[in-house]
């Protein structure tokens, strides 16, 4: 079985693909067949070793695959062999609010991930893919699917038709949180470096696009589109370099939903910004088995097809790695194993 494996912190050069020995299945255990995974701007920072679990071995990398159940183990009563399958981003947080234990293993962080032929994973982890979905699309959902779906539905402060998310840069979260809201009948406002790439953003029906390049005090153009309103929701991505004016372009009473970084991690933010205009910044920290079934089930009945800007084979995997470095990405990049 092959599989790649990654000592964090080595880098994408060091990415190599081995030969795994299959164990045998424990009790409420399921091998799966990995037919599709998709990288994460996290699986980047596992291989620079920027990300926040560190462990003393190689793992196998990447959170987010999709595939078929190839065998159930003594105990399973969910599954059965030929069942199209994803898995949770945190195996252990099935429904609720985190707790430390929930959250304790991630994949591809601290415990082994989907970059393989096959996976041994507990039957709690995994969720059946819609039918609507290919595995392709389902691959897209565990980090970037669940990451925007918390954010704009579970953790903002209840977003109505017609309220207005903001969203920054045209990456994996941002695009398929655009797809999301517009679906929901949600105004959105994205932001990014290319004109190309807004073009792109307009076709999935954002009403407002900023180039963020051109226009640096990008915060006063959501105001003029929003009649000085601000977003009700902001997919605060950027970090450092962005978080004080996505503050600023929220609305009064919206939520800044704080989930990366990609400028960095750092800077400061002035109490008193949120203050005024009761405001709120929540952490997102990806979310749960149940957000990740009712992500897939709004995206089946809404028929969205996640925005996939370039398939690789799994051969390819080093190069998808440094294709989605290289940031010219629209959206999701994945790596299919199977036909
Ligand atoms: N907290 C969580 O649970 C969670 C979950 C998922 C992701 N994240 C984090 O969210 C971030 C995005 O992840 P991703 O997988 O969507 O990454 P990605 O697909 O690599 O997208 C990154 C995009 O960010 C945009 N960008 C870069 N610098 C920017 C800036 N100064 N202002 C606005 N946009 C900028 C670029 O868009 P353009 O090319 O259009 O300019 C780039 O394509 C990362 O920091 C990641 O670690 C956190």
């Amino acid at each position: 079985m092959r599989a790649y494996q990654i000592l964090p912190g080595e880098g994408i050069d060091e990415l190599r693909c081995v030969d795994l020995p299959r164990r045998e299945l424990g009790v409420g255990e399921v091998r799966m067949r990995v037919h599709a995974v998709s990288l994460n701007y996290r699986d980047l920072m596992v291989a620079s070793g920027n990300y926040l679990v560190t462990v003393d071995d190689p793992i196998v990398p990447c959170s987010d695959g999709a595939g078929e159940v190839l065998e159930v183990g003594p105990g399973v009563t969910r599954l059965q062999p030929g069942d199209r399958v994803t898995a949770s981003f945190f195996p252990h947080w099935h429904d609720g609010p985190p707790t430390p234990n929930k959250i304790r293993h991630a994949l591809g962080g601290d415990v082994d991930g989907m970059l393989a032929e096959e996976v041994v994973l507990p039957e709690d982890a995994l969720v059946k893919v819609p039918a609507a979905l290919t595995l392709l699309d389902a691959s897209t959902m565990p980090c970037a699917g669940v990451t925007a779906w918390n954010a704009i539905f579970e953790s903002s402060n209840q977003v109505k038709p017609g309220d207005t998310v903001l969203l920054l840069g045209t990456g994996g979260v941002s695009v398929l949180g655009l797809q999301l809201a517009h679906a929901a009948g949600l105004k959105t406002i994205i932001t990014s470096s290319s004109d190309a790439k807004l073009q792109r953003a307009k076709e999935l029906g954002a009403q407002h696009t900023i180039n963020y390049r051109n226009v640096p005090e990008w915060q006063e153009a959501v105001l003029r589109a929003t009649a000085d309103a601000g977003a009700d929701v902001v997919l605060e991505v950027g970090g450092q370099g962005t978080v004080n004016r996505s503050i600023a372009a929220s609305a009064m009473g919206g939520t800044v939903a704080i989930i990366g970084g990609v400028s960095g991690f750092g800077g400061e933010v002035n109490p008193a910004s949120l203050l005024a205009g009761a405001k709120r910044m929540v952490g997102i920290f990806v979310g749960s088995r149940a957000m990740l079934e009712a992500v897939m089930r709004f995206a089946d009945g809404a028929a969205l097809q996640p925005v996939i800007d370039r398939v690789f084979t799994f051969e390819q995997a080093p190069e998808a790695y440094r294709y989605m470095a290289a940031g010219a990405h629209f959206g999701k990049v994945v790596i299919a194993l199977a036909p």
